[in-house]
Formats: structure tokens, C-alpha cells, sequence
């Protein structure tokens, strides 16, 4: 049987052929695996497969880097070639439009069985030590088995199925810690189980295609079947199997996949883990589990794994990429034109810090788009910062952005504070005080650094004083004229 567009290993085969796959045998799970990890996402990839760690079964292995630069990410969505940053974000926000529009078409396949079917353990058999996870940082308060992983809940209310990657630890061989942050799907569907008093369902995923962790983690709305999602991006349905203690669904060619339930009530201790703000700021806390009742896995299991830390983090190109592309989007929708790109910066982990360029319609246009950026579903949580430049600036050079926020904007003018926004207790700057009062909320920034609107109209061709200064720098024309004839000089 051909393997499924499905299929991590054809992923891999795919990644290997273009360059970005690289192999390591025999590193350590206690903070080596995370080190290199580390080291390798501030270089921007490839993917690294770890395999033959001592005292655990050859063959089960552990993926990192999977999303680190344009290649492997347009490999995981679709596309192809070394994009720049505006341009993979472009692709990215065209595949969601095209998505949305054929979802319905792609609704998941029940099948009967698959790959992920070829071990099953189920009860007091179930033992998640056998594969071989890594204690990513020196701080970290234990394994965490999922980090590139995500999870299934299903609305008790709608049947809406979500997926969302929440980070997973291992606390025994059958019971894991599970953090999902106030405001996130998995913790709305959670808690609906048990205001009814009522376990909450659900199938946890360790190992699959990347796509599932791409939009897992992204900040689609309410009512968005991921899997759909998937299944319209690859234009093939996903097969699933009905998973046999939940009935919720598990992707047949999954890697590793348990099930099991989060009961009202039932907390262990969680954390910390070095998280993608660049801190262990979530600390230790007291956090709901899942009781696994069944664990699936292939043979010769591989383990996607996406540590994270101080940004560059294995997370933040792609989430900088999923999330600008998302708020392109969403600016579309609400009505917001002339956008040339958004941003969401990898140093500020890829929520905090945004910027969104445009070409300045009219009064105002500036503003609302600088304001919608950084409280739209996909760009709410944690943002502090939201600039809003021309169309001259690329909002992913910080160059250009530092050179138009220090010379087009007044901050007295020009910064205007949101207060008591979406934030969580991840958040470095909230304290375990305000935490302990539930005070999880932020102030944001939103700062034009726009030509100011009145003056843009006036811009001269040669400086007269009234308008904005003309920018003091070659045409392109003369430029290129000038490379031409001097080539010699910078080849
Ligand atoms: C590697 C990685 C780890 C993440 N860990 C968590 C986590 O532990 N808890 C959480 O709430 N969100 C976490 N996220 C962010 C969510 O996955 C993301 O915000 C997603 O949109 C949530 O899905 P939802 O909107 O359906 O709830 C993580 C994302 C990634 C890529």
C-alpha cells in the first residue's frame, strides 16, 4: 500500500532529498538531544532525527527541527523553494483562504485500521517509559513527552472537533501533566466536561506529519476542525481510526497516539519547562492530568519533538510565519486594506512583538490596522508591542523597523496603551502574585510609526520644509544602473 501524504517517514524521505535532514546516533536524552536541538534552531535547520539512545529500544526515535526555515516548512504545507519571510507568509495566508473555502469538502475518513494500529497496549499495560524522551533544559522540572505534539478534544456541546498542541509531561508510566493556557480551545472544551461533572476525553498525538503541529499550534477560531483543515491543504482526507476508548478520532498513520481521559479535579505537579517567552516563567504548578487507558504506536516509533527556549526557539520561525499569515488574513476580513505584510517577530517568541506594513489610505487606517493586529483571535495572546510602518518598510527587517520607528514616530504622539488584554500565566512580567489573583492580563503598546498621515500627502520630491522629508538614499533605478556598471565591485 503506497504510503499516506499522511506519513512522517515520507516526510522525511522528502526532506532528506532536499537537503534538510540530518541523523545523530547515540546522543544523550539528558540535555544533549536539547542542546543540539537548541543550537541548531538559531542556525535555521535542517531537521534532525535522533535514534540509538542507550537504554532504550534502536529504532525509537526522536524528530527535531522540523519547521526551521522555508524549505521544511513549504515541504510540510505544500510549497517549494528558499522563500524570505514575506513571502512564506504570503503562501501561507493564500493556503488558509484556499483552505477555508474547501474544509467542507475534506472531513475526516474513518477507516478501520493503519500503521498506528501496529502496537496496541491498553490499561496496566501501558508504560510511555519505553520511548525515549529528552530533558530539553537544565531547569526543566522533568521529561516532557510532548512538546511538538498536539491534542483531540471534541465540543460536548457542537461535536466541533479541535487540535491543539499543549505541552505534555510525563509523570508516570501511565499519567501525564497536561498545561493548557486560560483561552485556549482545549481548556474551554475541558472545562464544559466537567461543569457537568464529567471526564473530558481525549487523544493525545506524539509523532505525525508536521502539518498537525502547524495547525495545531496556530490560532484559528472556535469551530475550526484542524483535521479538516489538514485533509483540505493536502487534498486528501485524513484517515482515521475510531479510537476504541474515546470513539474520538486518531490519524491512522500517527507515529505515537494515547488516549485517555482528564478527570475534574485530578492534578499532579507540572513544570517548569523552558518555555518559548525564553524563561521558565509558567514555574511548578499544580496542573490537570490525563490518565492514559491506551497507547498506539508504530514500529520503530518516532517522537516529533519541538523544544523551545529563548527564541530563535525550534518554534519560532513557524510560528512567526503561521501567525503573521493569520492576522494578514484576519485584516483582510475585517476590512483593513492595503496591507503589504504583518510580521510577528521570532525574537519576541512569536506572539509579542508585531508590525504591519501599509500603504496609507486614510486618516486613521494606520491605527485600526495597528490595533486589530494585536487583539484578533490569531494575534491577541501575549502581544505587547504592535507597530504600524509604511510600505517602504519590511516589517521582518528590524533594520528597516528600528529606522521607522526612530524617525517616524513621536512617542508622545504616537504610542497609545491597551490595557488588561489577553495574556496568561506564561507571561514573564506578570507575578506569581497577580497570578495567584488571576490578574492574567497584559498592557500592549501600539505604536504608529507611520509618516504621520497629514504630511504624507504633502511628501515632496525635493525637500521644501512643509512636507516630510524626502528618504536620502538611491533610486532603485540608479541603483541598479550603477551594479551594472561597476559589477566588478560587488560580486
Ligand atoms: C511547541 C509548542 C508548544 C506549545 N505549548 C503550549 C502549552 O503547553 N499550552 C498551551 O496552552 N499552548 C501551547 N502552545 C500554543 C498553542 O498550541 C497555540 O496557541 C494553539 O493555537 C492553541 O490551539 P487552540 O487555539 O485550538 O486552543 C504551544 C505551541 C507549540 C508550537
Amino acid at each position: 500500500m503506497a504510503a499516506s501524504v499522511f506519513d512522517l517517514r515520507r516526510w522525511l524521505e522528502k526532506a532528506e532529498a532536499i537537503g534538510q535532514l540530518k541523523k545523530a546516533e547515540g546522543a544523550d536524552l539528558k540535555l544533549e538531544v536539547g542542546a543540539i536541538s537548541e543550537l541548531n534552531s538559531k542556525r535555521g535547520g535542517p531537521a534532525i532525527l535522533f535514534d540509538n539512545f542507550e537504554g532504550y529500544k534502536a529504532g525509537f526515535r526522536v524528530l527535531t527541527g522540523s519547521t526551521l526555515n522555508s524549505l521544511t516548512l513549504g515541504l510540510t504545507m505544500g510549497f517549494e523553494g528558499h522563500l524570505d519571510n514575506l513571502a512564506v507568509v504570503d503562501k501561507v495566508a493564500e493556503k488558509l483562504r484556499a483552505v477555508e473555502a474547501t474544509a467542507n469538502d475534506y472531513p475526516v475518513e474513518f477507516v478501520t485500521d493503519g500503521p498506528i494500529m501496529e502496537n496496541v497496549v491498553k490499561e496496566d499495560d501501558v508504560d510511555l517509559t519505553i520511548f525515549p524522551v529528552p530533558v530539553w533544559h537544565e531547569l526543566d522540572g522533568g521529561e516532557f513527552i510532548g512538546t511538538g505534539c498536539w491534542q483531540i478534544h471534541q465540543d460536548p456541546e457542537s461535536g466541533w472537533t479541535n487540535v491543539g498542541t499543549y505541552r505534555v509531561q510525563t509523570l508516570g508510566k501511565n499519567v501525564v501533566g497536561n498545561y493548557i493556557s486560560p483561552g485556549h480551545h482545549g481548556n474551554i472544551i475541558r472545562q464544559k466536561y466537567w461543569d457537568r461533572g464529567e471526564p473530558c476525553p481525549v487523544v493525545m498525538c506524539f509523532g505525525a506529519h508536521p502539518l498537525f503541529l502547524l495547525l495545531g499550534s496556530s490560532d484559528v477560531p472556535a469551530g475550526v476542525d484542524e483535521l479538516a483543515w489538514a485533509g483540505a491543504l493536502a487534498g486528501n482526507r485524513v484517515p482515521v481510526v475510531k479510537g476504541p476508548v474515546t470513539g474520538l478520532p486518531i490519524p491512522a498513520d500517527a507515529e505515537v497516539v494515547v488516549e485517555g481521559y482528564a478527570y475534574p479535579n485530578d492534578q499532579l505537579t507540572e513544570g517548569p519547562l523552558g518555555e518559548f517567552t525564553g524563561y521558565y516563567a509558567g514555574g511548578q504548578t499544580l496542573e490537570p492530568v490525563v490518565r492514559v487507558k491506551a497507547l498506539y504506536y508504530r514500529n520503530d516509533p518516532i517522537l516529533l519533538a519541538s523544544p523551545v527556549g529563548r527564541p530563535p526557539n525550534d518554534t519560532s520561525y513557524q510560528f512567526s510565519i503561521m501567525r503573521s499569515a493569520a492576522i494578514k488574513e484576519t485584516l483582510r476580513k475585517a476590512g483593513v486594506p492595503a496591507v503589504r505584510g504583518v510580521w510577528v517577530s521570532e525574537a519576541g517568541g512569536g506572539r509579542m512583538f508585531l508590525a504591519t506594513s501599509i500603504t496609507q489610505k486614510y486618516a486613521g487606517h494606520a491605527g485600526q490596522a495597528a490595533a486589530i493586529a494585536c487583539n484578533c483571535q490569531a494575534g491577541g495572546l501575549m502581544a505587547r508591542y504592535s507597530i504600524v510602518v509604511d510600505d517602504d518598510i519590511d516589517p521582518s527587517n528590524n533594520d528597516d523597523l528600528i529606522w521607522a520607528l526612530s524617525t517616524r514616530s513621536d512617542p508622545q504622539e504616537d504610542i497609545d496603551i491597551l490595557r488588561q488584554c489577553w495574556s496568561n500565566p506564561l507571561d514573564p512580567m506578570i507575578t506569581d502574585e497577580d497570578k495567584a489573583r488571576k490578574r492574567l492580563w497584559n498592557s500592549r503598546a501600539v505604536i504608529n510609526a507611520c509618516i504621520p498621515f497629514d504630511r504624507l500627502a504633502r511628501v515632496a520630491k525635493t525637500y521644501k520644509g512643509e512636507a516630510f522629508a524626502p528618504v536620502a538614499e538611491a533610486t532603485p533605478d540608479l541603483l541598479k544602473e550603477t551594479k551594472e556598471k561597476w559589477a566588478h565591485l560587488f560580486e
